[in-house]
């Protein structure tokens, strides 16, 4: 019996020795310490033996059930550190690797001409005005010298809407009367960033939606010089010193005489090529000595005061710097585009 169980220990520390975790160790303790295990069967069954055998025997099932349990306490704590490092390991963050980068955002292409044009202006005193994008016909058109029906209404294709006499407005010349009005009869210099809408096919070249800036200078004899002047120094800040400007004889029923203003093509330099069709030139805004009649519906007296108005777009602007082909990039939210800039 004796020897039993020495051989009973031997085999389950050997046992033992292969429990990798919780499960196996509940498992092997069932197996030889349990009410049903092997070791506690053979403690009771000390009854069959004779009497002297008996304290020998109790003596030793007592030192093995106590090794037993020691070895047992033992391996349960190896087990528990073998799992934590296990998990340590598998679950290990590399703290020397780079982070992610961070996706930064950047100013729309639009954006960043517009403020570049704000600081031109800026320098030389015009401060920015803004009026609203929901106009009336009166101040879009009427006020602005193009009584209902009169055929220059033709160069605006407008959005009307279900409101009579409301309109999306098609220019930022109506924010010249919104101007005038206010600060009547002070001297103006402002410029008057925004969008504007036409009702027109969407191709390369238009959008149904724009930013338009509108310059506006009213005072005491201020002439055609003073406009030459200003937008000569626009043109040199925005485009380069070594760019040439020529001003075309036109038509607006706000202004008169009207202008239409190039400069020499960034790209060919005036010899001509596909982006200027040849001609040399790039047409980049429309100007002129404000009208008598728009200086008196914004408060002036025409025969005291004098001012000149002009008109850019900032997407085209920024076509013609960049090289971009198509409009439609603007409102088209395509990061590829976008990202450029
Ligand atoms: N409002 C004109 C346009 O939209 C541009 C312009 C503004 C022309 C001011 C003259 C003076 O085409």
């Amino acid at each position: 019996m004796l020897e039993e169980l020495n051989r009973l220990e031997e085999e389950a520390l050997k046992a033992l020795e292969t429990a990798e975790d919780e499960e196996a160790l509940d498992q092997w303790y069932r197996a030889y310490l349990g009410r049903k295990g092997a070791v506690t069967r053979m403690v009771r069954s000390v009854g069959t033996l004779p009497k002297e055998e008996r304290p020998a025997f109790g003596r030793r099932a007592n030192e093995v059930k106590q090794a037993l349990e020691a070895a047992y306490a033992d391996r349960r704590e190896t087990v528990r550190r073998m799992a934590l490092a296990r998990a340590l390991e598998e679950g290990a963050v590399d703290v020397t690797l780079p982070g992610r980068p961070v996706v930064r955002g950047r100013l729309h292409p639009a954006t960043r001409t517009l403020r570049e044009i704000y600081a031109i202006f800026a320098d030389m005193g015009f401060q920015v005005y803004r009026s609203r994008d929901v106009e009336t016909d009166e101040y879009n058109f009427q006020l602005l010298n193009m009584p209902p029906h009169h055929p220059a209404r033709d160069m605006w294709d407008t959005f009307y809407t279900t409101q009579e006499g409301v309109l999306l407005r098609t220019h930022t010349s109506p924010g010249q009367i919104h101007a005038m009005r206010e600060f009547a009869p002070e001297p103006v210099r402002v410029i008057l960033p925004g969008m504007c809408y036409r009702y027109e096919q969407i191709t390369a070249r238009s959008e149904i939606q724009f930013h338009q800036v509108e310059g506006l200078a009213v005072g005491r004899n201020i002439t055609m010089t003073d406009l030459k002047g200003t937008l000569a120094e626009f043109a040199r800040r925005m485009f380069g010193p070594e760019r040439k400007m020529r001003f075309r004889c036109s038509h607006f029923p706000f202004t008169e005489p009207s202008v239409e203003v190039d400069i020499d093509c960034i790209l060919c330099e005036g010899r001509g090529c596909p982006v200027c069709k040849h001609t040399g030139w790039l047409e980049i805004l429309g100007a002129g000595m404000v009208h008598p009649v728009v200086l008196r519906n914004g408060g002036y007296d025409p025969d005291v005061y004098s001012g000149f108005a002009f008109g850019m777009g900032p997407e085209r602007i920024t076509m013609l710097k960049y090289g971009i082909q198509d409009i439609r990039y603007f409102w088209g939210n395509d990061l590829r585009f976008l990202e450029q800039f």
